[in-house]
């Protein structure tokens, strides 16, 4: 089983003083409540701050270790003065208004950086203390962001993980960040980074290019040798935990009092930590003009305002907390008679008991956050309304939007669009909110915390797998030293070449006839030697390929493995193949290419190429990264692979690829000798195919999980040459 060493500013609990003592009390947030439930099921050590300055703990401090110790967790103790520059600093009055969009909250200060970098090197400490090689480290959140890069310099031989719980903002509010670069260069030293959202996924890498200058290629950022790998894990809850029925013996005394409370009226409930970014005030506003405009509504229904006291020594916060107290006097002072009033405000946090009781009781679940990086309370609410008697009102700009597209969106500056839809929820018929309610309970259950947590982890451990293999020796031609002599060595040797790219270089051999039929006589010297099968791998037309190497006395793979040939036989396909997809994605090829000058599409049998070699570099670029970024939602529903070659973007069936083809041949005997070539990522499919003793042999730069590497296509075929001398 794996260890995991799981760090975040904020314990799953945290520390409360009472007189001379300290308990401990569950906390609170997506991260902590997420996680929990994760942490439980494995072997896991939780490292983070236990919610009080040091000084407070003075003399106690072997009992909180004892206390935590039980739940597997490790405090990080941090002095007043730090936790003021550090979280009541940076992580609170920096990066979270500016991640949120609030960027004229941000304080943007040195020495609030300073203490941010002081605290992340103290959690750096604590984790490099307890790790072990290959315990596997999962660094979280915004408060953490340095520490990634800190660990991989002290813990080289651990896989590290970083998942973002908030947004990630546009390129043109991080830029705004004085330590901008150094935030990335920390995030950078993960092997995986996560985020909620594609839409946050793309503005991280969008950052890495133009900040760092890093070479992207899909989702992984290369960085010096290393690859990161970055990618979407939307987060999810505790599906069982919250479809259950809620236990009302052990629900408290507040449950009782909104049951008489409520009485017959229907129950609209808000329920978040006290933050601007939660879009309380507006939603209070939005209330309000629903009373004003539905007289006979009126006492027919009652707000439920839970607000969880948070970071309440940002001055944020603080008037934050004032200016809600004011409103919601204000409209029960309007609304509001001698025995009612349409707000019923707590602020406080509840335990579990209570919130799951809280949301059975709803009608309507209203989140309106004006910005949020997931937002977990809108999934609990869908999920405890099992009996399908609820609807969830959602605002656009929670990320929780991508999963619950069946709830009543708003925006939430919008006030009279939330004011109507508290109406359209409350008056819907039950088959339709039943039938919406079911959607999204479906989903949540498919893709629970426990999934997205497996995704992560399972993703991590593919990360580190690759990332070993990826240290591809740089291969002399003149000197192939291991290869030449096992080749020599084997009686029976595959040797499988792929061609545009690896056997020609496009740039300096292409049209060059001279180069053509010294290829051919190469592959034919090759091939002509006893027990040596050559196969030649192309993403070309047969057509095309059989034009340029001949095809009669050659094995051959066209269109990236869907078309066949053996020496002396015919074409044939891999499988039969289905290509419906083509009528869907045809037409946003066209559409990019129509609006790139020199961009054309070639269709294929099973497959469909944006070909861009001619057309002005910089247009190109933008234009293929727009088009990649309009192709992967579709690609992922339609089990389709888009693949960025050289100045072209393909895209065609997930189950065909080289790497498939190639086990046609690799299947026939047991091989003495088995080599492979190739220089981009369709190759890297064939890399991954074949067995671990192949000599695997990358031509050019790159990311890749070949043995060793070539400069050129013409180091190969220098490399090929000496074998066919050799063996005569
Ligand atoms: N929560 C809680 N007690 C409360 C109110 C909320 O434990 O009194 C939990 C709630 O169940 C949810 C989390 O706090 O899991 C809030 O997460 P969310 O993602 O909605 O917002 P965040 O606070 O992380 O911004
Ligand atoms: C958000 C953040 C978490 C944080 C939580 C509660 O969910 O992403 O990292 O723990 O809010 O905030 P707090 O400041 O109390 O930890």
């Amino acid at each position: 089983m794996k260890t995991f060493l799981i760090a975040s500013n904020r314990l799953p609990a945290k520390i409360k003083r009472s007189e001379e003592d300290v308990i401990l009390e569950p906390s609170v947030g997506g991260l902590a409540t997420g996680l929990r439930s994760f942490y439980q099921s494995y072997d896991c050590s939780w490292i983070g701050w236990p919610g009080l300055p040091s000084e407070e703990l003075d003399g106690l401090e072997d009992k909180v270790a004892g206390l935590l110790e039980q739940e597997s967790c490790v405090p990080v103790h941090l002095p007043s003065n730090l936790l003021n520059g550090y979280y009541y600093g940076y992580a609170n009055r920096t990066i979270w208004p500016l991640f949120h969009y609030f960027q004229h909250l941000a304080d943007f200060d040195s020495r609030l950086w300073e203490s941010y970098r002081e605290a992340n090197h103290r959690f750096a400490d604590t984790v490099a203390s307890l790790a072990a090689p290959g315990n596997f480290i999962w660094v979280h959140d915004y408060h953490l962001m340095l520490l990634p890069r800190l660990l991989k310099e002290r813990l080289p031989d651990c896989p590290i993980g970083y998942f973002l719980h908030i947004p990630f903002p546009s390129f043109e509010l991080f830029r705004l960040l004085p330590e901008r670069e150094e935030i990335l260069d920390g995030l950078l030293g993960s092997d995986l980074v996560g985020f909620h959202s594609y839409e946050y996924a793309r503005h991280f890498l969008s950052s890495a290019l133009r900040l760092k200058g890093c070479d992207i290629e899909l989702n992984k950022v290369l960085v010096g040798n290393r690859t990161v790998k970055v990618d979407v894990f939307p987060m999810s809850i505790d599906y069982d935990q919250f479809s259950s029925p809620p236990d009302l013996d052990r629900a408290g005394e507040i449950i009782k009092d909104a049951r008489q409370r409520l009485g017959d009226r229907k129950m609209i409930l808000s329920v978040d930590r006290l933050d601007y970014t939660k879009g309380i005030i507006q939603r209070l506003q939005a209330f309000e003009l629903f009373l004003e405009r539905n007289p006979a509504l009126r006492d027919k229904v009652l707000l439920v305002l839970l607000v969880v006291p948070s970071r309440i020594a940002v001055p944020q916060y603080a008037r934050l907390k004032k200016d809600i107290d004011e409103l919601v006097g204000k409209i029960n002072g309007r609304y509001g008679g001698v025995a009612y009033a349409p707000i019923a405000y707590l602020y406080r946090s509840l335990d579990f008991p209570d919130l799951h009781a809280l949301y059975g009781m709803a009608d309507v679940g209203l989140v309106t956050p004006v910005r949020d990086g997931m937002n977990l309370v809108a999934k609990e609410y869908v999920t405890a309304k099992s009996n399908g008697r609820g609807m969830l009102i959602l605002s656009e700009m929670a990320g929780a939007v991508m999963e619950l597209g069946e709830a009543i969106m708003v925006n939430p500056n919008n006030h009279g669009q939330v004011a109507d839809a508290i109406v359209q929820a409350l008056q819907m018929d039950e088959e339709e909110r039943e039938t919406r309610m079911r959607a999204m309970q479906d989903r949540i259950r498919r893709y629970d915390v426990t999934r997205w947590a497996e995704d992560f982890t399972e993703s991590l451990d593919n990360c580190w797998v690759e990332l070993r293999q990826e240290q591809a020796a740089e291969l002399d031609p003149e000197e192939p030293g291991k290869i030449l002599e096992e080749y020599l060595k084997a009686e029976n040797s595959l040797i499988l070449l792929d061609y545009d790219g690896t056997l020609i270089d496009p740039a300096e051999d292409a049209e060059s006839e001279a180069i053509d039929s010294r290829l051919r006589d190469l592959i034919i010297s090759l091939t002509n030697i006893e027990g040596n099968t050559v196969v030649v791998l192309s993403g070309r037309t047969k057509e095309d390929l059989e034009q340029s190497v001949g095809s009669e006395d050659l094995n051959l793979v066209a269109e990236h493995g869907v078309w066949l040939h053996d020496v002396g036989g015919k074409w044939r396909m891999i499988a039969p193949l289905d290509n419906r997809w083509k009528e869907d994605i045809h037409p946003i090829l066209r559409f990019y290419a129509d609006r790139t000058p020199g961009a054309y599409v070639q269709e294929k049998d099973y497959s469909l190429v944006l070909h861009y070699r001619k057309s002005e570099p910089d247009l190109a670029t933008i234009r293929s990264s727009e088009l990649l970024e309009a192709l992967l939602p579709s690609a992922s529903q339609m089990d389709l692979d888009v693949l960025e070659g050289e100045k072209l973007i393909e895209v065609r069936n997930r189950d065909v690829h080289k790497g498939r083809a190639a086990l046609h041949w690799l299947e026939k005997k047991r091989w003495g000798f088995i080599m492979v070539a190739g220089d981009d990522t369709t190759d890297e499919d064939t890399f991954r195919a074949m067995p671990d003793r192949t000599f695997s042999v990358k031509v050019g730069g790159g990311h890749t999980s070949a043995r060793y590497r070539v400069k050129s296509a013409n180091e190969l075929r220098s490399l090929l040459w000496r074998m066919a001398n050799k063996k005569v």
